[in-house]
């Protein structure tokens, strides 16, 4: 049966105390919204519709970028949960499959219990994913009897008797599509807060006889973002899935609890990642690598024996080939360098291609920006830069050439050619010791 995702990410999150929409704020370098949709995704849906409200430009950009067929609804003003997936009906007309709702500030659902809950829906109306919650709070409550589901009440609608019932709802929930539209019809707002709640179609399916089922999520996979303190209760609980997972694939970490990860990063067994090493989004190290402590990499390709930091930089377009060596206060942007190249200190590696085994000096700078455009630095295999070299950009330095250390190179190196370009150096006889005489006979003059 196909599948439509409804994600719901028209509410403004006034308790994130933040102009930026809910859904948009980031786990792991990556929208919450991003997160949901990644889930989604994981099911194979024909079709992935977006409802956005507060922030919908915002929210719409994201959205696409990440799929571009997302079709996205404008919700103009949040009056509910089912008011929200009301929105969709046009959209749906004729839609025969399931309709699978995620909220888009529940970002840590795992793609296991979607794939179950979708499967739980062919012998029920509605299948909610609920959880236990050690603390339930302000979380729906769902009402059981034995197996089966009879409704759901929201937190501030509840009895004192409603209140201690730990199993909760996480939002997520799958409908067949025709039956979904049919019972939103049905419901209305008349409640504590005034709002069309999603969560009154299990009432109304149960009441005409329609079977309601429960599948049960954990507590850390459900958790709903709905304040700065839950966006970085979040954040820490994806961190020690990923970190836990990496260790059981064979990534070695000393200190876990100090590395960060994005949502996509990719790491290969037998690496090593040495602590406080932080990754944006778009990385991929792989095996047998080492990332030393206190190193930043972003949108980077660190291939099999790499050395990468100490305090390393590696930002978009960083693409090592295999055994290249990178070492402290290092930045490298949009430059390949090929197997075995070594930039070992204090540099600056900008739209460069560096070759086999070159050996870049300490303080050397690709002079990459002119002010107004970038410019490419090309330098050969086994070619060596000396220290503190400026290489004005564009420029190559041919292989098996060489620059002399404080050159600043404004034009092409011939292949096997050393460079020099740098002022002459002169030594004039005794006339340090001259000048500091004189320059001592000045002060003691002043302070007569
Ligand atoms: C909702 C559920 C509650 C559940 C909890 C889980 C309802 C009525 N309540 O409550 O049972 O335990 O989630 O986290 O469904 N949204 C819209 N348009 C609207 C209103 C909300 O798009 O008009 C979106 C929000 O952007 C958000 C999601 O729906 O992504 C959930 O809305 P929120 O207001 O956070 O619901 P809760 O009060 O947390
Ligand atoms: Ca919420």
């Amino acid at each position: 049966m196909s599948i439509a995702l409804v994600i719901l990410a028209a509410g403004k999150g006034a308790r994130m105390q933040s102009d930026l929409p809910k859904a948009l704020h980031e786990i792991a370098s990556a929208p919450m919204l991003v997160h949901a949709m990644v889930a989604g995704d994981s099911l194979g849906p024909e079709r992935c519709i977006i409802v956005a409200g507060h922030g919908a430009d915002a929210v719409a950009a994201v959205a696409l970028n990440h799929n571009p067929d997302a079709e996205i609804i404008i919700q103009s003003e949040q009056l509910g949960t089912g008011h929200a997936v009301e929105q969709a009906r046009a959209t749906l007309a004729g839609f025969a499959g399931k309709v699978i709702i995620l909220y888009g500030d529940t970002p840590l659902i795992q793609a296991k219990t979607l794939a179950t809950l979708s499967a739980s829906i062919s012998d029920s109306a509605i299948c909610v994913l609920g959880f236990e919650a050690k603390d339930p709070s302000r979380y729906g409550r769902l009402i059981t009897d034995n197996d089966n589901l009879k409704y759901i009440v929201e937190f501030k609608d509840a009895s004192d008797d409603e209140k201690l019932v730990t199993l909760c709802n996480s939002g997520v929930m799958a409908v067949q599509a025709p039956l979904l539209f049919e019972l939103l019809s049905e419901i209305d707002n008349k409640n504590a807060t005034g709002e069309y709640y999603l969560t009154d179609i299990v009432a109304k399916a149960v009441a005409t006889g329609r079977i309601c089922k429960v599948v049960r999520g954990t507590e850390t996979e459900t958790i709903g973002v709905n304040s700065q303190v839950e966006l970085a209760e979040a954040e820490l609980e994806f961190q020690t899935l990923r970190r836990n997972e990496l260790l059981e694939k064979g990534i070695t970490m000393p200190a876990p609890e100090t590395v960060h990860f994005a949502y996509d990063t990719v790491i290969g067994r037998d690496t090593i990642i040495e602590q406080n090493v932080i990754f944006g989004a778009g990385v991929t190290v792989e095996t047998g690598a080492r990332i030393r402590a206190f190193s930043h990499l972003e949108g980077a390709h660190v291939s099999r024996g790499c050395l990468v930091g100490p305090y390393a930089r590696l930002r978009t377009g960083a693409e090592l080939a295999e055994d290249v060596k990178i070492g402290n206060f290092v930045e490298i942007k949009t430059s390949l360098l090929a197997e075995g190249a070594k930039v070992n200190h204090l540099s600056y590696i900008g739209d460069a291609t560096i070759g086999a085994r070159a050996n870049i000096g300490a303080g050397t700078v690709t002079c990459n920006y002119d002010g107004v455009m970038k410019h490419h630095t090309s330098v050969g295999e086994d070619a060596f830069i000396g220290s503190n070299t400026m290489l004005v950009a564009p420029v190559s330095v041919g292989q098996e050439a060489m620059t002399a250390s404080g050159s600043v190179i404004v034009r092409d190196v011939p292949d096997g050619d050393l460079a020099i370009g740098r002022a002459k150096q002169e030594n004039k006889t005794w006339l340090a010791v001259k000048l500091m005489k004189k320059l001592r006979a000045i002060k003691a003059a002043k302070r007569k």
